[in-house]
C-alpha cells in the first residue's frame, strides 16, 4: 500500500536536517598567535535526534556548540538553522531568532539565585516580553506561567516552583534550567557538559530526560562532554580531536547505553 501524501511529507520533515554545518573554522590568538580550535568542522542532525562531541578539554567543543548556537561567529563555513544561516541577520533579528529556536543548558546551570525556580524558567519570557519578538505562544503573562506549571511537572519539578536554587539539589537545578530552555518551545537544544557537575545518578537522570525529549518530543540535541558514558546516551557521537571531527560513530536507538561499542572507536583514535 502506498503512503498518503500527508504522511510523505511528515516523513521528509521528520528526515530533513535542523541544523547543518558545513566547513566551519575557527581561530584564537593565544599567547599572540592564531590557533586554529575549531577545523573544518561539518554535520548535519535531524528533527528529534540525539548527536553528541565528544573529545578531551580543550580540543574546541564549547566553541563549536556556541558557531552552531549562533553566539560565535565562525571565520569560515556556514551554520544553518531551521535553513536560517543566523549570521546573515543583523544582531538583534540573530538575538530574537536564536531566542525562538534554540534552548542552551550549561555545565552550571546559570540559574539566578535571587529568583525562584518558576521565575527561573519564565525569565526567557519576561526578557522577551518588551521587546519586538513575542515568544511563540506566549501572548499574556498567564500563558507564560501555565507553560512553566506544565514544563516543571513534567520535568518531575511538582511542588518546587517556589524553591529558589540553593533550596534544590544540582540535578534539580538542572532540571530547572531545562524547564528554561524549553520555555521558548525551541526545535534545537544545545547542551555543554549537563552532568558535568552532579553525581551519577543526578547526571542519568539529566540523560534520561533529554532522551526523552529527543524521542517523544523531537527535539533535536546536541550535547558536548568529554565523558564516555554521557556521549553514550547519543544516536550518534562525533569523536573531536585537536578541533576537528575525527569520526562520526552511528550507535542508533538504544535502550541500554553501555559504553562498549563507543570505547572501541575511542581507542583507534588514541583516547
Ligand atoms: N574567546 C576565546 N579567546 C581565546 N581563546 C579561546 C577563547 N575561547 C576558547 N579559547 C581557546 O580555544 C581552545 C578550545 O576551547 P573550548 O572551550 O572550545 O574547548 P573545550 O573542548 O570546550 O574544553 P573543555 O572540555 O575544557 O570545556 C582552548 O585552548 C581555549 O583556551
Ligand atoms: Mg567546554
Amino acid at each position: 500500500m502506498s503512503e498518503a501524501p500527508a504522511q510523505i511529507a511528515a516523513d521528509v520533515a521528520q528526515s530533513q536536517a535542523v541544523l547543518e554545518a558545513t566547513g566551519l573554522c575557527k581561530s584564537f590568538a593565544i599567547s599572540k598567535s592564531p590557533r586554529e580550535v575549531v577545523r573544518d568542522v561539518s554535520l548535519a542532525v535531524k528533527r528529534g535526534e540525539f548527536f553528541a562531541v565528544m573529545g578531551p578539554s580543550g580540543c574546541g567543543k564549547s566553541t563549536l556548540l556556541n558557531i552552531l548556537g549562533g553566539l560565535e561567529t565562525p571565520d569560515h563555513g556556514q551554520v544553518k538553522i531551521c535553513c536560517t544561516d543566523p549570521y546573515q541577520l543583523g544582531e538583534g533579528e540573530r538575538a530574537a531568532f536564536r531566542r525562538q529556536q534554540i534552548g542552551f543548558i550549561f555545565q552550571f546551570f546559570n540559574l539566578l539565585p535571587s529568583l525562584t525556580a518558576a521565575e527561573n524558567v519564565m525569565l526567557p519570557y519576561r526578557l522577551e516580553r518588551n521587546r519586538a519578538w513575542p515568544l511563540r505562544g506566549l501572548g499574556a503573562d498567564r500563558d507564560a506561567r501555565a507553560r512553566a506549571h506544565d514544563l516543571m511537572a513534567m520535568l518531575g519539578l511538582k511542588g518546587m516552583q517556589g524553591h529558589r536554587p540553593d533550596e534544590i539539589s544540582g540535578g534539580e537545578q538542572q532540571r530547572v534550567a531545562i524547564a528554561r530552555a524549553l520555555v521558548s518551545d525551541p526545535a534545537i537544544l544545545l547542551a555543554d557538559e549537563p552532568t558535568g557537575t552532579l553525581d551519577y545518578h543526578a547526571g542519568r537522570g539529566v540523560l534520561e530526560l533529554l532522551l526523552r525529549l529527543s524521542r517523544q518530543e523531537h527535539r533535536t540535541i546536541v550535547l558536548v562532554t568529554h565523558d564516555v558514558r554521557t556521549a553514550a546516551y547519543a544516536e550518534r557521537v562525533a569523536i573531536m580531536l585537536d578541533g576537528e571531527f575525527k569520526e562520526v560513530v552511528d550507535l542508533g536507538h538504544r535502550t541500554v547505553h553501555d559504553t562498549g561499542p563507543l570505547l572501541e572507536r575511542l581507542a583507534t583514535h588514541g583516547l
